[in-house]
């Protein structure tokens, strides 16, 4: 691979050891991709936060990169094992938040903004168009890609950290245009409407192409909320980095001739495989990926003058709980008994156990729920989600979804 001058000092050592060992990570990326060049980033989004996930050996290379290492882009966080101002109300021990409160340390002294959040083009860190980037968090990889029409590789935590010490990343994959060009066509024969429904598209578009860029036509709109399901979705359940959808997404591309149509049946067959029969719901969430403001506003009007009876947590970033809270939404969710988790998502907190069965409008969320927390599943439109939260667990005899 060919380095500039001040990339092979920085590979030499000449900025320091966390440069020089990010370099160091780099070139040996790049040198695995046949890349011939590095390329500037402007942002990063830096997965592998979770103390759940990262341990004691994650929380060492950190504070090992943090001696010397300060970043030189933009750089943001994927979600925390915790809400990091909240965790007590949401049942995680002390001893948890002590080391998740380590590693988040660590990425501030590095000058990481720690806004941990799977959709930081929501809060900030938000690319353009064409810009090179490098992201970690496959929903947001697909949402940047394919909406916003940035450009950046599915990087791993060490990678991702790695381009935001040195601001730069190898030039292959999803850099290059011949990689994101379409490889299939993808005909949507159904109605598609709500996060729950653009999510069980995702997963059977996601199960029928694999990581193959799609091209899809028919459908008429998409809101930012079901484009960000859709995208969490589809690389979730095939591995797609990017998609294209005609007359909604800004990138260009030749239209493949191989074709497939996706049916009603098909979205309702997917929407089948995410909801177990014998489930009794005692856990609700929404906010895979991370609630939009406009999401939490909507759950406010929905909960307003309700009680849940059931956990109910509001995944979000922590700007966005910021402004729910200016705007007055907290104060009725609260109320209603509904909990935020900001910072953190039930994925990647540590309630493995906790719950047996899942409620969300995500199929990314329904995906990992059972597949990492054992949990079983249902998958329901947001409205339902707060009618099935408000509804007494089985054997309580008290009145449900009533004004109290
Ligand atoms: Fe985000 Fe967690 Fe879902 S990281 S995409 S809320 S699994």
């Amino acid at each position: 691979m060919d380095l500039a001058k001040q990339e092979q000092a920085m590979l030499d050592g000449k900025e320091g050891k966390a440069v020089k060992k990010s370099m160091g990570i780099l070139v040996a990326l790049g040198e695995i991709y046949n890349a011939k060049k590095l390329v500037d980033v402007t942002s990063v989004q830096i997965a592998g936060v979770s103390y759940d996930n990262l341990g004691d050996a994650g929380l060492e290379f950190l504070n090992d990169l943090a001696k010397d290492g300060k970043v030189k882009v933009l750089t943001t966080l994927n979600p925390a094992g915790m809400d990091l101002e909240n965790y007590k109300n949401l049942g995680i021990s002390e001893d948890f938040a002590v080391k998740q409160k380590l590693v988040i340390d660590a990425f501030a002294k590095m000058g990481i903004i720690t806004t941990c959040t799977c959709t930081p083009y929501l809060v900030g860190n938000s690319p353009h168009f064409n810009q090179h980037i490098a992201w970690s968090e496959s929903s947001a990889v697909a949402y940047a890609n394919s909406v916003l029409g940035a450009r950046t590789n599915r990087e791993g935590g060490p990678s991702a950290l790695a381009a935001a010490l040195t601001g730069k990343t190898p030039l292959y994959g999803m850099h290059l245009d011949e990689n994101r060009n379409a490889q299939i066509k993808v005909k949507v024969e159904a109605e598609i409407k709500g996060t729950d429904k653009f999510g069980a598209l995702g997963k059977t578009i996601g199960e029928k192409v694999k990581a193959k860029p799609a091209y899809i036509t028919g459908i008429k709109e998409a809101t930012i909320e079901e484009l960000k399901s859709f995208s969490a979705s589809i690389a979730t359940y095939g591995g797609a980095a990017i998609f294209h959808m005609e007359g909604i997404t800004p990138t260009k591309t030749p239209i493949p001739t191989e074709e497939i149509t996706i049916t009603q049946a098909d979205i309702d067959k997917a929407t089948a495989d995410m909801n177990n029969a014998d489930c009794e719901v005692d856990f609700v969430s929404v906010g895979c990926p991370h609630a939009s403001i406009h999401e939490i506003a909507k759950l406010a009007d929905l909960l307003k003058g309700k009680k849940v009876k059931k956990e109910f947590w509001i995944t979000t970033a922590r700007p966005t709980k910021r402004i729910a809270d200016q705007a007055g939404y907290s104060k009725i969710i609260e109320e209603a008994g509904a909990k935020f988790a900001a910072d953190t998502c039930c994925v990647v907190a540590p309630i493995k156990g906790r719950f047996k069965c899942l409620a969300t409008d995500s199929a990314k969320g329904c995906y990992y729920a059972y597949s990492k927390n054992q949990s079983k599943i249902k998958i329901m439109p947001v409205e339902k989600l707060v009618e099935e939260a408000c509804t007494s667990p089985a054997g309580d005899k008290e009145m449900v979804g009533v004004k109290q």
